[in-house]
């Protein structure tokens, strides 16, 4: 499974990508909000800032919704790197755009999946991945990993090619059972790959270790 950073936080994914098992960064408009971008020039230039620090794919959001609207800036952000995944949301004029993206070799994650229909669009549409939201499906009372679990029946069945990007991480639990339920990738929250670090046994067992060496 690879790990995403879920982030427009510019100290964040150099701290991730030191750690050195960041595959890709993923953004939205609240994110890059979050970070007090703003102006097309701004947000062009801090998209092309986090493609030279990392590995891997970046996504970068369209905010238009209608069809041309969808395809005219999602044009432009992919002139900005190579590495930039256009991230189209789960809507009739964003499934026709994905489809017309696909055609054009432009590289798209549909986002605000909610449900396996929808996953099934994104990838007859050609999408490079999909994002279901873990988090905010758990939120309103169903359960996130289990959508992981059927998308990925569905599209292992079915030979899909779009990859399973679970978003809206909330814990690094949700990591671990993404992974068991055949993601492809995890978008996180730097504070939740960190979690994957601790275990209290590992803290006492190197406490002993330390003590113990102290005699050699
Ligand atoms: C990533 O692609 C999504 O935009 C993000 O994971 C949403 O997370 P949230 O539900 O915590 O806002």
């Amino acid at each position: 499974m690879k790990f995403f950073i879920d982030t427009a936080n510019l100290a964040q994914i150099k701290e991730a990508q030191e750690l050195g098992i960041l595959d890709g960064v993923t953004t939205n408009p609240s994110l890059m909000a979050k970070e007090g971008i703003k102006g097309a020039e701004n947000i062009a230039q801090h998209y092309e800032t986090i493609c030279e620090l990392v590995d891997g794919d970046v996504s970068a959001e369209v905010i238009s919704t209608d069809f041309e609207g969808i395809i005219e800036e999602g044009k432009k952000l992919a002139a900005i790197h190579p590495k930039i995944v256009v991230k189209v949301p789960m809507i009739k004029d964003g499934i026709k755009a994905i489809k017309w993206f696909t055609k054009n070799q432009i590289r798209t994650n549909c986002t605000l999946v909610f449900s396996a229909g929808q996953a099934i669009l994104a990838a007859k549409a050609g999408a490079t991945y999909v994002s279901p939201f873990i988090g905010r499906i758990d939120d309103s009372n169903w359960d996130g990993i289990d959508l992981i679990s059927q998308i990925a029946h569905i599209y292992s069945i079915q030979g899909f090619e779009t990859e399973i990007l679970a978003a809206s991480i909330r814990t690094p639990l949700h990591i671990v059972k993404c992974a068991e339920a055949g993601a492809d990738v995890c978008t996180c929250p730097l504070d939740s790959i960190l979690g994957l670090l601790k275990h209290p046994l590992t803290d006492i067992g190197l406490a002993k270790f330390l003590e113990d060496a102290k005699k050699l």
